[in-house]
Order: C-alpha cells, then structure tokens, then sequence
C-alpha cells in the first residue's frame, strides 16, 4: 500500500505517508509554553503511527496572540524538548513545528494590512524565522513547517491582495521575494539534517485572490530553494472574514475559510483537484519535491485512492485524526471499523475560533483528549428488541431516513448506501437518527442499513435493512401537464 510507504522528504524520512497538519489546541496558557496536556495531544497522533505531525502554529515573535505555542525565545525550548522527546519515545513518527509570524489584530475587526507595514519591519523576517528554527532544531524536532498559508503576514506578502508599491508588493516576483528570502535563509542556516518545509495556499478562494496557476509557480520556486515538501491548504483569508461584534476577526468564516476547513456539506477530497494541479505544474518543471494535500481526507481508503492516483504525495488529515489519533493504526490492524469518523461539524474550528480548548464533539464529555483504544467502553451498543430501528420514506425527490436510537452508548452513526443492489458504502456519519439522502435518482432502487458507534469508535450492530425507490415528483407531474398543455 502506498499509504504505508516510506518517503523522503528533503533529509527527512517519512516512516508512511499519514500527516496531521498543524491544528492550533488552545491547550497551552497565554503564555505560550508546552505543558503536560500538549504533550498529550501530540503523543496520541506518534502513539497512531502518523508518519509526518506538523505541531500547531508557533509564534516566532512576542506580542498578544491569546494561547498560541511560541518559539521566539530560548527559554521556550525545554518545554518544546519535552514534545519531541516524549513523541520520538512513543513511535518513529517525525514531527516537525509549524512557525508562524502575524500581524497585529483588535477586537473592533480592525487588522493590520502587509501593505502598511514598514519595509524594515518586513525585513527582520528571515531573521525572525531563522532564530525560531534554530530553536525548533536544538528542541529536537526533525524540521519546521514555514506557515506561508491562509491569513497571516508571509501568506498576505503572497497574496494578489498585496499591494505594496515597493519590492515586495504586486507583482509575482515581488510578492514571492521575502517569504523566499526566508525559506533560503532558514534552510541555509540549520542542519542539512534537519528538514525544512512550506505550507501555502493552492487558492485564496476569494475575489481576486490567486489560484493554482500562481500556485504552481511558487511552488517551483520553493522546490527550488529546497523545500522539502509542499503542504497546500486553501483560504482562511480575512479578506471576506465576517466580523463578529467584540471578537477579533477570525479569517475562517467566509467561504475562503469553508474552503480552509470544508464542513460536511462539502464533497470528500474538496481541495484534492488544487493538489494535483499544483503538483503537476512541479513535476512538469522537473521538480520532484513532495505535495502535502488537505481538505476533507478523512479514510485511509481515500487517503490510498489519491496516493495511487498521484494527486499527492502525502496525505494531510486534521479533523479525522483529531477525532481519532488511531485512525492508521486501527487500519493496518484490520480494525478501521474502529475509527472514530469525523463528521465534519466544525465544532473544534468553533471552539478555536473563541480560544476555547480545541476538542472534538465525538470524544466523551469533558475530555480534553481522544480516549487511546484501550479506554473502550466495555458497555454494549444494542438496538430494541423486536423492532426494525430504521424506516425510510421517498419525498419531494429525496429519502428520509429514521432510526430508534439503540441502547448504550451510541455517539454516532454511519449511514451506508448500496445503488441498485452494489456494495454498501459509507454515505456519511452523523450524530442524529436521522438522515436526508438527496443524492439519488429515479429508476434506481437503493438500499441502507445505519452502524452505530460508541465514543471509542467501536461499532454496534447494523441496523436493519431497508430498501426504497423514488417515485415520480411534483416536478415531473407539473411539467406532464406543461406537456398537455402544448399538445392542446
Ligand atoms: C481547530 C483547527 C486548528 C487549525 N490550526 C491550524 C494551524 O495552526 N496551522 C495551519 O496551517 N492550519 C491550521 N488548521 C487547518 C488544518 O491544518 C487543515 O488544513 C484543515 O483543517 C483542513 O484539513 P482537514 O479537512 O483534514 O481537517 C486548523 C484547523 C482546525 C480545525
Ligand atoms: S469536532 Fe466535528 S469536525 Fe472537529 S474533529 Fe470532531 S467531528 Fe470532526
């Protein structure tokens, strides 16, 4: 299985090609250092054998940020040497920091612009990021991540929105010229050993923003410089961020930061086209530096699907591996109908967004980290007896799915669909007993059976069977008049 393969990037080896890219935990204070409950955050994700755990944004600067991981100073390094020790203990997964610089934000919705930045403040930034990375490398980790994504200061230097009039604005070339300025300098001065990647937006995913035409070539150029890997995300601007009253604006509530964390109303693999796009665009320039892709993987199977199909190189899950940290290891067992599927409700980008302890709604209440497999529930999920739980009805070209809720306890459901007596596939995972299909056509008869889970992620037994075809719809009686009325 590719998947399970290992890979190099840059001077790094990768043991598989699983990532857990850098999610923000809110578990740190304001003062920015690694404590115990970091430490368990991020052991879960080596103790799962996720070959490539990007730890969240960290500051290289001072300055307010609310509870954000910092690394602008020595003193943060014991702390971050605690992180790395205790995940290489657990596992030979590698972990790399995120480092990120931003600008200053207030609670009125008001932000600084890159475009009103003095050039000598501009010009401190390789500076900034070398001395972070020289840290992140004596703490122990095998590499940093340069945050060059969404809305922060090198991501806004990259953006079409970067109106600067001087050297480091407008043009291409001009927006590229610092942020490559510190790759070069970060990569020059640490290790050979040590491992130096980039993460940056494929698509703004706003108006007048770039998209994966510019995308390709900055990340040819940051091949050139000797990226190791390319991480690619989308949006999360603040372009089209909406201010909410007293906060400060959080760049992932537009549609650019839909498309940063697409929800469950979004496709699986929603970003997986701007991956394959941006790595053709690599390959063609005769780069072979590795393409990260995120956005809504959340199976090992899809994971594999777009692996063997080349679309990347590594496969990027946030949200699926913080609902279940375990997710790989359950799959190479033989245990995935284990796994805690994440159901995409953006609870956790909530909670994040209000500097609350970022958590997943599926874990058990009040925990502040994902039960280990070991921690199941011994209690048995078990359906009524004598009933069929699920029920479906056709309506208005769409099926209507309802179950009893089972005894035990059931933290959520998956729905599985077979088309015209096919495989039984998942069609989604939700918390409530009931479900719209509107995904379905006339003439083909479709089947479901709903398996519930516990907070370990372990399945009960499915349901029972129903079966259903759509009948005609108010639609195809309006337009058989429409037709009567011609004929007259
Ligand atoms: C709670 C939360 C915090 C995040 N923090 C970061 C971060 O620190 N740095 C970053 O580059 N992306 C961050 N992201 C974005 C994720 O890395 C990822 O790109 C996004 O969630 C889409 O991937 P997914 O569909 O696998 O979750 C965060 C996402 C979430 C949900
Ligand atoms: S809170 Fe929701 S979106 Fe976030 S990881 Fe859990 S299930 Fe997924």
């Amino acid at each position: 299985m590719k998947l399970l393969e290992a890979l190099n990037v840059g001077p790094v080896t990768l043991p598989n090609r699983l990532a857990v890219p850098a999610m923000v935990t809110r578990l740190s204070g304001e003062d920015g250092r690694v404590n115990d409950d970091v430490v368990d955050r991020y052991v879960r994700y080596a103790e799962g054998n996720v070959g490539l755990i990007v730890v969240e944004a960290s500051s290289v600067h001072g300055g307010k940020s609310g509870p954000l991981l910092r690394v602008s100073d020595d003193e943060f390094i014991p702390g971050l040497r605690q992180l790395t020790s205790a995940c290489h203990a657990a596992s030979d997964s590698k972990v790399f920091l995120q480092i990120i610089h931003f600008l200053k934000i207030a609670r009125s919705g008001w932000r600084e612009k890159v475009s009103e930045v003095d050039a000598e403040r501009l010009e401190e930034l390789p500076e900034l990021f070398t001395s972070a990375a020289l840290r992140a490398q004596e703490a122990g980790f095998d590499g940093v991540e340069l945050h060059m994504a969404h809305a922060y200061t090198l991501s806004s230097l990259l953006s079409r929105h970067n109106r600067r009039s001087d050297k480091y604005g407008r043009t291409l070339e001009n927006r590229l010229r610092l942020p490559s300025k510190v790759l070069r300098t970060v990569r020059a001065r640490v290790d050979p050993s040590f491992g130096v990647a980039v993460r940056f937006d494929a698509d703004e995913s706003i108006r007048r923003g770039y998209s994966v035409l510019e995308a390709g070539q900055m990340a040819v150029r940051f091949a050139e410089l000797g990226a190791g890997y390319v991480s690619l995300s989308a949006g999360g601007k603040f372009e089209d961020a909406v201010h909410r009253e007293g906060k400060p604006l959080y760049p992932y509530t537009g549609y650019s930061g839909d498309r940063c964390m697409p929800g469950d109303t979004y496709v699986d693999g929603a970003n997986s086209w701007m991956a394959e796009a941006v790595k053709s665009t690599l390959r063609s320039h005769g780069c072979d530096t590795p393409v990260l892709a995120t956005g809504k993987i959340g199976s090992a199977q899809l994971a594999e699907d777009l692996l063997q199909r080349g679309v990347c190189d590594i496969v990027g899950m946030a949200r699926a591996l913080l609902a279940d940290p375990y997710l790989l290891k359950k799959f190479r067992e033989g245990r995935e109908d284990e796994t805690v599927r994440c159901i995409y409700c953006n609870v956790c980008k909530s909670l994040d967004e209000n500097f609350n302890t970022v958590v997943c709604y599926l874990w058990p209440k009040d925990a502040i980290q994902a039960p280990r497999p070991d921690e199941q529930s011994q209690v048995p999920i078990r359906w009524p007896e004598n009933l069929e739980p699920l029920t479906a009805s056709a309506e208005a070209g769409q099926i209507r799915l309802k179950w009893t809720r089972p005894e035990g306890p059931a933290v959520g459901f998956d729905v599985l669909r077979s088309e015209d007596l096919g495989p039984y596939e998942r069609l989604t995972s939700c918390t409530r007993a009931s479900q719209l299909d509107d995904s379905v056509l006339r003439g083909r008869s479709y089947r479901y059976r709903v398996v519930p889970y516990d907070e370990s992620g372990r399945r009960g037994v499915p349901s029972n069977i129903v079966e259903i075809e759509l009948g005609p719809d108010d639609a195809d009686e309006a337009m058989a008049l429409e037709d009567v009325d011609v004929s007259l």
